[in-house]
């Protein structure tokens, strides 16, 4: 569970750190072997959450990340997703290379 402190709540930056810390958390865990999947399903019932999980009143509950050992024989885990690529989605001004 990914929480922040409740004073922090009327700013717009904690949402942002949350994010980025996720998205270390998940590259740390991916190259240690572990999968993972930011989940917000894992939040939906936040009272039962926080009660089980020990989380104080003072944290926000910002997401859930599951983290294990992927079974590559889970028919799920076939499924690729498919993404655009990197120049549809972004733009890179003052680069010589063109990034794709
Ligand atoms: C903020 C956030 C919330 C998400 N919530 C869920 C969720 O509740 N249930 C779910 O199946 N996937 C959720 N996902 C998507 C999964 O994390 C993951 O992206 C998805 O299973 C596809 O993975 P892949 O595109 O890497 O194959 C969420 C992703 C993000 C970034």
């Amino acid at each position: 569970m990914v929480t922040y402190d409740r004073v922090l709540r009327e700013g717009d930056i904690a949402q942002f750190d949350c994010g980025a810390l996720v998205n270390g958390l998940v590259n740390a865990a991916w190259s240690r072997g572990l999968g993972c999947v930011v989940n917000s399903q894992g939040i939906m019932h936040s009272p039962v959450v926080r009660e089980h999980a020990g989380i104080p009143e003072d944290q926000v509950i910002m997401i859930c990340v599951a983290i294990g050992y992927p079974d590559e024989e889970f028919p799920a885990n076939a499924v690729v997703s498919k993404r655009r690529s990197v120049s549809e989605v972004a733009t890179f001004v003052g680069f010589d290379e063109t990034v794709s």
